[in-house]
């Protein structure tokens, strides 16, 4: 099962894709998770693009789609399949994908749009907060932990992320409606595109999501 996951931020992608990891037993490949975890690491790549992620806008193109590809060629758990999180938001990284996915031979079983207002994503993003090891996200209102700022798994203290400000989410959005809404009528045009209403319950699109992934295995 090869699946894109797409939609502004604070859809629900991270929330959802391990839903599907599960039940698919296949990768979960999420740009953002890639590049923060270069950004606790330090390296020079993680230094570049903590300026650009605290600012909203896009890293290269070239970097994330250099850092898909590696895990299509050295990540195992990518043979039975891969949930694309946060990727491709531009055109030019879908002509990467297109072209990689050719390379390989492989085909993509479906594309879900998880489409939410911007009101309700503000609401989303500023109750936040994430357990930076696994990446894991939880709702100080929607999703609260079972103990406040633990993780549920580790009992690892959460934080915010440097992103998740009023600011940064306005210019996030900007960006999301500018440069990834052309790659969303890309796909839209082909019949494996699917729209999610993502404005539900967490388990009420994770049926619908499921619905839709049955019919496209
Ligand atoms: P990325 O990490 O991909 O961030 P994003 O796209 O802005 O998406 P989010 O992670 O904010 O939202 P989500 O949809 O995963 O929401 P979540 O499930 O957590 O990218 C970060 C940055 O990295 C980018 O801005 C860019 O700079 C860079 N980058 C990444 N990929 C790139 C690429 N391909 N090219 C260039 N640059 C790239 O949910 C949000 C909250 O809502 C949580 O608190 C959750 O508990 C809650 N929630 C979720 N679902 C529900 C629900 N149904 N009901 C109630 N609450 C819910
Ligand atoms: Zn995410």
């Amino acid at each position: 099962m090869r699946i894109i996951l797409v939609g502004p931020p604070g859809a629900g992608k991270g929330t959802q894709a391990p839903n599907i990891q599960m039940k698919y037993g296949i990768a979960h490949l999420a740009t953002g998770d890639m590049l923060r975890s270069q950004v606790a690491r330090g390296t020079d790549l993680g230094k570049e693009a903590k300026q650009i992620m605290d600012q909203g806008g896009l890293v290269s193109d070239d970097i994330v789609a250099g850092m898909i590809r590696d895990e299509f060629l050295n990540n195992t758990a990518c043979k039975n399949g891969f949930i694309l999180d946060g990727f491709p938001r531009t055109v030019v990284q879908a002509e990467k994908l297109d072209e990689l996915l050719k390379d390989l031979k492989l085909e993509l079983n479906a594309v879900l749009e998880l489409q939410v207002d911007d009101e309700l994503l503000v609401r989303r993003i500023t109750g936040r907060l994430v357990h930076p090891a696994s990446g894991r996200s939880y709702h100080t209102e929607f999703n609260p932990p079972k103990v406040p700022m633990k993780d549920d798994v580790t009992g690892e203290p959460l934080v915010q992320r440097s992103d998740d400000n009023a600011d940064a989410l306005r210019k996030r959005l900007v960006t999301y409606h500018s440069q990834t809404t052309p790659v969303v009528d890309y796909f839209k045009k082909e019949n494996k595109w699917h729209r999610i209403e993502a404005a539900q319950k967490p388990e009420e699109v994770w049926q619908q999501i499921l619905e839709v992934l049955e019919k496209s295995s």
